[in-house]
């Protein structure tokens, strides 16, 4: 498991993991202002991004909220994210998306923390939201790209391409450290 400095995991930095926690808490209160604030960025930055998406968005919102609460919850359990992430990941793939449309969600996603944070969203909490939302993308998007191969299966191959993800998810980000 991860908490052993010698095997070898990457983890996040604490200090990130309990920025990325602390603000998220502070949005909970208002999380479904958040989810309004958030969509309504998205589809003002991407306009043709609001037909992929039910007419009715409540659904929706309560999801994403509770993905990022998931998400959040196993910042330093990678090790169990990177599955969980692999399979909305694989979800996606069915959706159509373009890297671009990612960026354009990671856009949105750091202007609703931004306004729902206000002075609390200091360089190093947007740094750290950054890196998340880099992760989620990175593990996303190339199992989206890797869709069909990729299977609930515990087998060998499986484990090698979930640990390249774990690899991928930590590779090079500020928010991570070498365990
Ligand atoms: C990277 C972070 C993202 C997270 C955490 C996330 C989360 C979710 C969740 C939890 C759902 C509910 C259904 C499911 O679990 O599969 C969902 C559905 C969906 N997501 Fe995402 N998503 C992300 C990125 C994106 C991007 C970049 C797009 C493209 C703009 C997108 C478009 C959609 C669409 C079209 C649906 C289906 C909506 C429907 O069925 O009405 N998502 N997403």
């Amino acid at each position: 498991m991860g908490l052993d400095p010698s095997d070898g995991e990457e983890m996040m930095i604490p200090e990130a993991i309990r920025l990325v926690r602390s603000t998220f808490a502070q949005l909970l209160p208002v999380a479904d202002l958040a989810a309004d604030l958030f969509y309504d960025r998205l589809f003002s930055l991407d306009p043709a991004l609001r037909r992929r998406f039910a007419a009715n968005l409540d659904a929706q919102k309560q999801a994403l909220m509770a993905a990022l609460g998931l998400v959040v919850g196993y910042l330093d359990r990678t090790e169990e994210l990177v599955p969980i992430v692999e399979k909305l990941g694989l979800r996606h793939a069915g959706y159509g998306l373009q890297a671009a449309h990612y960026a354009t969600v990671g856009s949105a996603l750091l202007w609703t923390l931004e306004q729902g944070l206000g002075p609390a969203f200091t360089p190093a909490v947007r740094a750290a939201w950054r890196d998340v939302f880099d992760m989620l993308a990175t593990t996303m998007r190339t199992d989206a790209e890797s869709a069909g191969p990729v299977t609930d299966d515990e087998g060998s191959e499986r484990q090698e391409v979930s640990y390249q993800r774990k690899v991928a998810w930590c590779g090079g980000r500020s928010i991570c450290a070498m365990r």
